[in-house]
């Protein structure tokens, strides 16, 4: 794997994206920077790098992948139909971190959206992104580059510790602005659903659309968002919410904290936001957790945020990890 570092401030980043373009063109795969998080792209109209995608990441073949656009107007080279709803968020977000749920056309092979009738798509606005896709000219299909069911990378770092040898290229332009995945949005009979909260908030959605767009729950029966129902965003070290006050024996524990760390001789504490600010405090947020999996702790305790703006996201990948860790 050869990790190629970008330098974003005036810097001519020309020849490495032409570099990674050409290696997503013969079928492979490589690692590069969103605004949300670090994503493996592979191109989306190829099922056989597709395949290598899921094989590398150790994905199940019925959790669908993001398909990542040059900008607004590539929608007609994925999907057959757009509802006004979804081109008005689109027009509002895009480039950015919502991620919408439509009908898919069939240059995008089943394998990428598991079979399922719909494609998810976004068009990114980090630039590093932005300029790959192009220099491609192709949708780019891209998961987090993680392994299936660990937490998602925000810096190059992480992807080649978690990944390393298995891909060829890693584009490394530090660590991600928002550093949580993409609000996802679906479209149905009874209008738009949020399948996953992300740096969009509710409240944007509902300012931009002029209604609550509601929540699909764990408990529909039928998985509308197949990888939302597996336990995702997972730390290795079991993870518990923090409610009440602080366990009393606190030396073999880990502490995720929001704004001051609580009383107590922890194993380790990572402070998401000394003043309150929940967008750094889901910046960094997966880099923390990373650090708090390397300490050693017999487990680790997350205080919960407040679950307004982007703390509804914060807390939906929190429990997530606590769920599957318990
Ligand atoms: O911010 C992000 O969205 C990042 C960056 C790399 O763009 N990508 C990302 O991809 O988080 P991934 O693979 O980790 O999450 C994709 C999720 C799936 O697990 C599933 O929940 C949802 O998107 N999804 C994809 N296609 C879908 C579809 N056709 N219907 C419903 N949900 C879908
Ligand atoms: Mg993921």
């Amino acid at each position: 794997m050869t990790l190629l570092p970008i330098h974003r401030a005036g810097n001519d980043f020309a020849p490495a994206i032409a570099r990674a373009a050409a290696v997503l063109r013969g079928g492979g795969l490589v690692a590069f920077p969103t605004e949300t998080v670090y994503g493996l792209g592979a191109d989306a109209t190829n099922a056989r790098a597709v395949a290598r995608l899921f094989e590398v990441k150790e994905r199940p073949h019925f959790d669908p992948l993001i398909v990542h656009l040059g900008a607004a107007n590539w929608l007609e080279r994925c999907v057959t139909d757009a509802p006004p709803e979804a081109r008005r968020l689109a027009e509002r977000f895009w480039p950015g971190p919502l991620t919408l749920v439509l009908p898919k056309r069939e240059t995008i092979p089943d394998l990428v959206t598991s079979g399922l009738p719909t494609v998810a798509v976004r068009v990114p606005s980090h630039p590093v992104a932005h300029a790959l896709i192009g220099a491609l000219d192709r949708p780019l299909a891209a998961p987090s580059a993680n392994r299936f069911g660990r937490l998602s990378p925000t810096t190059a770092q992480a992807v080649a510790e978690d990944l390393g040898e298995r891909i060829e290229l890693v584009l490394d332009a530090g660590p991600t602005t928002h550093g949580i995945e993409s609000t996802i949005v679906a479209f149905g009979d009874q209008g738009p659903r949020l399948l996953r909260p992300g740096p969009i908030t509710p409240e944007q959605l509902r300012d931009c659309l002029g209604c609550d767009v509601p929540v699909v729950g764990k408990a529909s029966p039928t998985p509308e968002a197949p990888g939302m129902l597996e336990r995702h965003y997972a730390p290795r070290t079991p993870l518990r919410l923090l409610e009440g006050a602080p366990p009393a024996e606190t030396r073999r524990v880990a502490c995720l904290a929001f704004r001051a760390a609580p009383a107590g001789a922890f194993a380790a504490v990572e402070v998401l936001s000394p003043s309150g600010d929940l967008r750094e405090a889901a910046a960094n947020l997966f880099a923390a957790l990373r650090r708090l999996d390397m300490a050693g702790a017999e487990w680790i305790v997350a205080e919960p945020v407040p679950e307004n703006g982007l703390g509804v996201a914060i807390m939906d990948r929190l429990r997530r990890a606590a769920e599957r860790t318990a």
